[in-house]
């Protein structure tokens, strides 16, 4: 996607087997490209966030495999790598796609018979994953465009979501905005309302400057109006992304999802999770399974942002000494999720299980 008229991905190979991203932490107010020289820094930078989103950090963790890869020493060369894929694994626990990416990475390099030509097959295998991954998240989108209609006397379409889930998620293109892109593209007349989705406000922060920079009409809506504005008719689809889906069609995704999804219910609003076959964790019987990621309270004490003079700060924003919780996800169970939106064409979240026919 573009910024500032310029193509960016997410995260691409960088000089001397380093690797580059985006720095997320710094958007929306600085656009700054974070450059990880060996796959420790890369490590660190899906375990801070600067990478984040569960399709981008699996990229950016087959690219911290290939640098493994890269890096290892002649002697030990295998069981470096072992190693540096335990490290890499070690990140974050949530999102699927950073364990299916090392793991696809690792066994691909395995087939080689010298070491050089493994680094070399570890590397192009990354590249296959961030391709194949904008790729997926076109085809999402063209799939779950369908469901965006065009509204008589051309009022818009209202979709609603959570998180960022868009292409800062992802390679490029994104999961549950895909859709919102292609539909806009087409010239479809929609309004895109994004959650802040605190204590890191993805959706605030995130969401609304891509939305922003593809020209997407949307507000920002407050995590706790959004029982509000269902209730009052205002969307006509809700659309998440995911971390992991298990095998019953239980979707972990960032925490707040569950409870959009139980007030869509109640006002019937279509919820629809978006996602392409490297999130589903078919080894994972159901979302009770999916290992949920506590993060510091710091991030819910404190926020950072520009001041007046535009100097970047941090602030207090809570009771000074008192304790805060920080759940990172939640597990929203099968029974809430109209359709989950895939590459191959929209399921029914109880036939996540066939889609390993799709690898
Ligand atoms: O903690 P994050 O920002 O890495 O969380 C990931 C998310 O943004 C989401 O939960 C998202 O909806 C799924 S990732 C495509």
């Amino acid at each position: 996607m573009k910024v500032q008229g310029k193509d960016y991905r997410t995260v691409w190979p960088g000089a001397h087997h380093s690797v580059d991203m985006i720095d997320q932490t710094k958007l929306p107010f600085e656009f700054v490209i974070h450059n990880c020289p060996t796959h420790k820094e890369t490590r660190e930078a899906i375990r801070t966030m600067i990478i984040r989103g569960a399709g981008a950090i699996g990229a950016a963790a087959g690219y911290a495999m290939a640098q493994a890869f890269a890096e290892a020493p002649g002697i030990n060369f295998w069981r470096y790598a072992e190693e540096a894929r335990g490290y890499i694994d070690s990140a974050r626990p949530t999102a699927q796609n950073l364990f299916w990416a090392t793991n696809r990475v690792f066994e691909a390099a395995t087939i080689a018979n010298r070491n050089n030509i493994a680094a070399n097959i570890a590397m192009m295998e990354a590249q296959k994953i961030a391709d194949e991954d904008s790729e997926w998240c076109h085809q999402i989108g063209i799939h779950g465009n369908s469901r965006i209609e065009r509204k008589p006397n051309g009022a818009s379409f209202n979709i609603g979501t959570h998180c960022n889930a868009g292409w800062l998620a992802f390679s490029n293109w994104g999961s549950a905005l895909s859709p919102a892109y292609v539909a806009h593209r087409e010239g479809k007349n929609i309004t895109v309302y994004c959650d802040e989705t605190r204590p890191r406000s993805q959706g605030a922060r995130l969401t609304a400057w891509e939305l922003q920079n593809e020209g997407v009409p949307h507000f920002i809506v407050p995590d706790n109006a959004v029982a509000y504005i269902m209730s009052k008719g205002v969307l006509d689809l809700f659309i998440v992304g995911a971390d992991r889906i298990a095998r019953n069609g239980d979707v972990a995704n960032k925490i707040g999802t569950l409870e959009k999804a139980i007030v869509a219910a109640r006002y019937h609003v279509p919820f629809y999770v978006a996602a392409p076959t490297s999130t589903f964790d078919l080894n994972c019987p159901t979302g009770e399974k999916i290992p949920i990621e506590q993060r510091t309270q710091e991030e819910v004490l404190f926020q950072t942002g520009p001041n007046r003079a535009g100097q970047i700060e941090e602030i207090l924003v809570c009771n000074r000494g008192s304790p805060a919780i920080n759940p990172a996800f939640d597990v929203t169970p099968a029974e809430l999720i109209t359709g989950i939106i895939t590459p191959k064409g929209i399921i029914k979240p109880t036939e996540a299980e066939i889609l390993g026919l799709f690898r």
